[in-house]
């Protein structure tokens, strides 16, 4: 099902006309579909309905509580990288025991703040983070369960900024020196070991590279097994990619499947950690243009989002989208770099986009829902975009957009 789509060449999200939210909230606008965000997240559960699992949708991906409360409400879980994230799953109604603490640089405070709440397991990277989980544990007299999280060196074929899986990334524990730190883990009075992870990276658009990582992840729960410690779980990450552009990633089903065909003999839960394959395609971005400013060399339309908007173009050359909300019925098209009013010549949303364009005319970047909203800054001052959640018939401001006032409350003027 198409949750935004075209109907009488006006571009809706299900039955609400977007040019409506645009006039009622304005923009930079960040528009979600609820069913969009429901289907995705259903799509991992029915497809996994014949294995104990457990869904912990990534919060970094999009971490609106409006957002994480419809998850919650489904039934998921949650992989959380700070106490931020934790104190959001938690004001969003999540439940606690399936709360997954993943990152390299917890700190005490944190991790004790995660064992008062009682989260389901720790992603742990690190040896001297298994001590400093033991020794709180201790001080406040708790069992910390944990899971470890196991670099397997293979390549994602991804972007090498979002590729956490090879030796030289400083994420998870050298699967060669995995088992000499379970063996500690005897002497750690105040730690249970119960799973195995692994996340070797985000927007992967090929099945292989997940197979290959699950397979060396396997060879490890054997060996753990032979010695006669009891696992609960395998967590095999997030990173299944989506469609930007001509990408074709394998489905959600054809994924999992996947994963299940490998995991045939295996009791054990499994949990995965998708971020982007719930939320990127369920929201988009909506933005105005502001002035068309056409030279000998190139035509700009500055519009009024930018990089601190929506940062993916600007850090990793992605590709997104960009569609008017009214269809082009005009044949007049020109070639169009889509930029936004920051200082930076990294500050653009599209490159030569083929477009018919006049001053306010509204645009939308399509699958902006995942590591949009939740990477933006106030850089140039410019206040955070308005979030709303479109749901059949009706729209609710999620975020409100953030005031000029809000950009320096928290300053002060010394004398
Ligand atoms: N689990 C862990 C431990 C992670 O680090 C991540 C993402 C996920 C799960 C979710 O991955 P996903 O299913 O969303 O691919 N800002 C980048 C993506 C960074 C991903 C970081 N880790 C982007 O805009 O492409």
């Amino acid at each position: 099902m198409q949750h935004f789509h075209y109907q009488d060449d006006e571009l809706y999200a299900e039955q609400i006309p977007l040019h409506a939210i645009a006039k009622e909230i304005g923009t930079p606008c960040y528009v979600y579909s609820r069913a969009a965000i429901e289907e995705n997240w259903l799509a991992f559960d029915n497809a996994l309905q014949h294995k104990p699992h457990r869904i912990c949708y990534a919060v970094k991906a999009n971490s609106n509580i409006a957002i994480l409360n419809l998850l919650a409400k489904l039934g998921s879980g949650f992989d959380i990288v700070s106490i931020g994230e934790l104190e959001r799953v938690i004001a969003a109604g999540g439940d606690p025991n399936k709360i997954i603490f993943s990152g390299v640089g917890k700190s005490k405070s944190e991790i004790q703040r995660a064992l008062e709440i009682g989260i389901y397991c720790f992603n742990v990277e690190s040896e001297p983070e298994l001590s400093r989980i033991n020794d709180i544990a201790l001080q406040i007299n708790k069992i910390a369960h944990i899971s470890l999280r196991i670099n397997p060196n293979i390549d994602a074929k991804t972007h090498p900024y979002i590729a956490t899986g090879l030796k030289e990334n400083k994420f998870g524990i050298e699967i060669e020196n995995a088992w000499t730190l379970i063996t500690k883990i005897k002497n750690l009075t105040h730690i249970k070991l119960i799973g195995i992870s692994c996340h070797i990276g985000s927007q992967l658009t090929e099945l292989d590279p997940f197979i290959e990582a699950l397979d060396r992840i396997l060879e490890l729960v054997k060996i753990i097994k032979e010695k006669n410690i009891n696992l609960q779980h395998i967590n095999i990450g997030g990173g299944l990619g989506i469609r930007y552009h001509s990408e074709n990633p394998p489905t959600t089903k054809q994924y999992i499947t996947a994963i299940c065909e490998h995991l045939s003999h295996s009791t054990l839960e499994i949990i995965i950690e998708p971020g982007r394959a719930i939320i990127a395609n369920a929201g988009m971005l909506l933005t105005r243009v502001e002035y068309l400013k056409c030279t000998p060399h190139k035509n700009f339309a500055v519009v009024d989002a930018a990089m601190n908007d929506l940062l993916r173009p600007a850090l990793y050359d992605a590709w997104q989208n960009i569609l008017p909300i009214k269809q082009d019925i005009k044949p007049d098209k020109t070639l169009y770099d889509i930029v936004g009013p920051v200082c930076e010549s990294a500050d653009f949303l599209g490159k030569d986009r083929l477009l018919s364009l006049l001053p306010d005319d509204i645009l939308a970047i399509q699958t902006a829902g995942a590591y949009g909203f939740s990477m933006s800054s106030n850089y140039n001052s410019r206040p955070r975009a308005a979030e709303v959640l479109v749901d059949k018939n009706k729209f609710h401001v999620i975020r409100q957009r953030e005031t000029i006032t809000d950009l320096f409350a928290l300053e002060k003027i010394v004398p």
